[in-house]
């Protein structure tokens, strides 16, 4: 079984062997997998191409060790335990060899429709125990899954479809999502329509059986399909090195890139992490509240804990429904050990009260988990006292849809604390500041650019189609590093504090935003001539989403046009994108080059106009004191 860390002197050590012999490391944690066959080379790698390979001419399956290994030893232990929006629907549990049956069944069902080892299969699904086994399915086939959240807009979801090629799309009819029916399908259709010609099979999942009615020859029922197959599929002989997902994330550039993950090494690092910072024991009750279109559910509601045996509670709702204390209700129902969630659902429910946290048993937490953004300190004594009763350690875990698991973060319950300190690296990794010349920034006490400096196993191989773009977006920066995009300090005692995105990122309620594709959704409105788009704090959200727009002509009525920017920005890349505020103005402050000044853009947004540097040098410095007086106060 894997490695699990007791201590932190035992920390101490085993990193120091890890950053010492990393292939011997590794190599230790792989041999703790079933493989068809070992590998021949450990690593490969070098940062320029960049080409790295873990594991390489090993063959496995991973679902073989997601689920097949358990059959002798927990078959009859839940594996996704499903907790259905509504509190009053009944719970579905789902044995290791029920999962089993279930993914193998589907697995024969993609195969019946054409769908093969290396072919892109699309999901665009609520949080049912469907899209999990469909995802397993996919792997247990070699198919490579790419899973679209399904809060995204018919356009993002066709771009993706298109950009992956993929065969088939999997949906539901509906999403029962708090009070609301969402028809999920209806977007596929819109999508189907715009231009998805690979697609040569969609899979409805009937989830709450409203009207849907299937518009051509390539929808099919996904009982239909899959309810009278064989539970037995033997799993597809992968290579290490074989893709095992795309997940579309967005970048300071562009449009999303799909991030390619590789079957061992994502295999290894997940739950070798999984294991470690949750300290997962037998029998425990673990709960991410993520949703599997992120990489956090891939990693840690599917992989991760699947493949270390554990109980992965899946949960289909929302944290306000039917109230403020559901979390907390569903903690008490399932008993659950390890609680996994974001700063912006703490802070959303902290806003509520704390009497939605009272009156609930929640002695069974071992540990809590925060995942996604920086957690406040605020937002941080009140997970630790509130929901833990400062009895269960908190781990921050820093990590990103890239490196494929938690890179930086305490061991729970071993590691030293530091509210807003998500700590020190997990074994394997090495982290490492530089200034913006790229010097290594050494000692303690220092606050640079996060990069890594060696590759782990779980590292992205590339982006979908480009190779080049993942090579100038995370290798050219800094010569033979790997660069996160993030800021961050290394404080006297070397625990690491995750400042946030500098580049054209915004993290809203954890969700991740280019700048440049919500002005690029903005433009598409045709009064606007211009937008450029910022980050500013945001009290719940921890960053919201402030718009500077530069229109045509007159508009007549501001609210309405404003309404009607929320109206293209949800078309183009869905409501999670929406700007919180709109400001019309003349013009953007610009360089002589042209280059839009986003420092002063993001000094207004967040309230402060004063002290706005030297603005002589900019080609149009009168637009300043127009953007100050006009800035929207909260
Ligand atoms: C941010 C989510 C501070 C960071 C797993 C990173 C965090 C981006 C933390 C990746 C944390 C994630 N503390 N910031 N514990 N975790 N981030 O790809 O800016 O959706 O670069 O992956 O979220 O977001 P992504």
């Amino acid at each position: 079984m894997t490695l699990q860390i007791k201590s932190f002197d035992e920390y101490k050590d085993v990193y120091k062997r890890s950053v010492e012999d990393p292939e011997g490391f590794w190599a230790e944690q792989a041999s703790t997998f079933t493989w068809r066959r070992k590998w021949d080379k450990t690593l490969e790698w070098n940062f320029r191409e960049p080409n790295v390979k873990w594991f390489a001419g090993g063959k496995l399956n991973i679902t073989e060790n997601c689920l097949d290994r358990h059959l002798d030893t927990r078959g009859g232990q839940v594996a996704i335990l499903f907790e259905p929006n509504r509190p009053e629907a009944p719970v579905q549990k789902y044995t290791y060899k029920e999962l089993h049956a279930a993914v193998c069944k589907t697995a024969n069902a993609l195969k019946a429709n054409g769908v093969g080892k290396g072919d892109r299969v699309c999901f665009y699904m609520p949080m049912v125990p469907e899209l999990a086994i469909g995802v397993l399915a996919c792997a247990r086939i070699g198919a490579v899954h790419s899973v679209v959240f399904a809060g995204f807009s018919a356009q993002a979801l066709a771009d993706r479809i298109i950009d992956a090629q993929c065969k088939m799309v999997i949906c539901s009819d509906y999403n029962d999502r708090g009070a609301k029916s969402i028809p999920v399908k209806e977007v596929v259709d819109q999508a189907m329509n715009m231009g998805c010609e690979s697609v040569e099979t969609v899979l409805v999942h009937k989830n709450t059986g409203g009207p849907a009615d299937m518009p051509d020859a390539r929808y099919k029922w996904w009982h239909d399909e899959v309810d009278g197959q064989s539970a037995i599929c033997e799993a597809e002989e992968m290579d290490a090195e074989d893709m095992l997902f795309i997940l579309y994330t967005s970048g300071s550039t562009g449009k999303p890139k799909g991030v390619v993950h590789t079957c061992g090494g994502f295999m290894v690092y997940t739950a070798y992490s999984f294991k470690n910072v949750f300290q997962y024991q037998d029998g425990d009750i673990y709960w991410c509240t993520a949703d599997i279109g992120w990489i956090t559910g891939h990693s840690y509601i599917v992989y991760g804990p699947l493949l270390a045996g554990a109980t992965t509670l899946m949960f289909e709702g929302v944290p306000t429904y039917p109230d403020a204390g559901r979390f907390w209700a569903v903690c008490e129902k399932h008993k659950v050990n390890q609680f996994y969630t974001a700063p912006t659902a703490i802070r959303a429910l902290m806003a509520q009260g704390d009497k939605w946290t009272e009156g609930y048993d929640l002695s069974s937490i071992k540990v809590l988990g925060s995942v996604g953004e920086p957690i406040n300190e605020e937002a941080w004594e009140w997970y630790y006292h509130r929901i833990g009763k400062g009895n269960a350690p908190i781990v921050d875990t820093w990590w990103q849809t890239e490196t494929g698991g938690i890179l930086i973060s305490g061991l729970g319950g071993l590691s030293p604390m530091k509210p807003a300190h998500a700590g020190y690296p997990l074994p394997g990794i090495q982290p490492c500041l530089v200034d913006s010349n790229g010097a290594l920034l050494e000692g303690n006490d220092v606050e640079g650019l996060l990069c890594m400096k060696f590759p782990w196993p779980s590292m992205l191989r590339t982006t979908y189609g480009d190779h080049e773009r993942c090579r100038q977006t995370y290798f050219a920066a800094f010569q033979d590093m790997y660069f996160t995009g993030d800021g961050a300090r290394r404080d006297k005692n070397g625990m690491y504090r995750i400042i946030g995105r500098v580049d054209d990122v915004i993290n809203v309620s954890g969700h991740r935003m280019g700048t440049a594709e919500v002005e690029n959704a903005i433009n598409e409105h045709p009064k606007v001539i211009e937008s450029a788009v910022v980050g500013y704090p945001h009290e719940i959200k921890g960053q919201g989403i402030y718009a500077y727009v530069i229109v045509s002509g007159p508009v007549g009525d501001e609210e309405a046009f404003r309404k009607e920017i929320l109206a293209v920005v949800t078309k183009e890349i869905g409501p999670i994108a929406k700007p919180d505020k709109i400001q019309i103005v003349s013009g953007l402050p610009k360089t002589r080059s042209g280059k839009i000044m986003r420092r002063i853009l993001r000094k207004v947004a967040s309230g402060d106009t004063s002290n706005l540097g030297d603005v002589s040098t900019l080609l149009n410095p009168e637009v300043v004191d127009e953007i100050k007086t006009g800035a929207l106060a909260d």
